[in-house]
């Protein structure tokens, strides 16, 4: 059984539906063990709880640097034995010390179709807001495994749905996560404890 090991920062939707999806008996392999919250005030904290899964708070704001950060959270993550770390809204840089103590190990769900709208500056709502001043006719989300690239690491699973005409920030990001988010991610995480999914130089083959 892999030890999976969620990061969050905010609401934790995308949590719920990997505890959902876990419930459901539909991530064979895995279990979720413990969640690590860069934000002490995240919702996502209390959807932990409510489920007896163990939560820990790092918070960004005891740390003065980004290595200092990272070397805290590659401590917790080694103590939580994590075979496989996941970035669900979790919206805190970490160096490359802990991609490469990871490698192929870490995934993050995005909400757009990488290479559009990512990279830095592109989490949340500024996603959908910039996908929408472009006049995209289709967006969606992906996920990925993480390296010190920021949004840039092989694509494991992606999704689009239509952008409507009378689209606002909001209600495109609710229907990407509801349509897509909340399904991918569930659905790589369970590929990856099955041990489905090949790292073929920068591409992901799904075997
Ligand atoms: C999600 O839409 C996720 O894809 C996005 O933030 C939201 C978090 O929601 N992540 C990023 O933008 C990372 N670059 P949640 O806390 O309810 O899961």
């Amino acid at each position: 059984m892999l030890n999976i090991v969620v990061l969050v920062s905010g609401g934790g939707t995308n949590l719920q539906a990997l505890i959902d999806a876990q419930n459901r008996g539909e991530i064979e392999n895995g279990k979720i063990t413990c969640v690590i919250s860069s934000n002490p005030n995240a919702y996502a904290l209390e959807r932990a709880k409510n489920n007896n899964i163990k939560a820990r708070i790092l918070n960004r704001k005891d740390f003065s640097s980004v290595a200092d950060y990272s070397k805290a959270m590659l401590d917790a993550l080694v103590e939580e034995k994590a075979d496989l770390v996941v970035y669900a809204g979790f919206m805190t840089i970490l160096d490359e010390s802990v991609c490469k103590a990871f490698p192929n190990k870490m995934i993050n769900v995005h909400p757009a179709l990488i290479p559009s709208f990512c990279g830095k500056g592109f989490y949340g709502l500024h996603v959908h807001e910039a996908a929408l001043e472009k006049g995209v006719k289709v967006s969606g989300a992906t996920v990925h495994f993480v390296t010190e690239v920021c949004d840039g690491g092989p694509i494991i699973l992606q999704k689009a749905i239509d952008v409507l005409d009378d689209d606002t920030p909001e209600t495109l990001q609710r229907r990407i996560m509801e349509q897509v988010e909340w399904k991918i991610l569930p659905q790589a995480v369970s590929l990856f404890c099955q041990g489905r999914i090949e790292v073929v130089g920068s591409k992901t083959i799904i075997k």
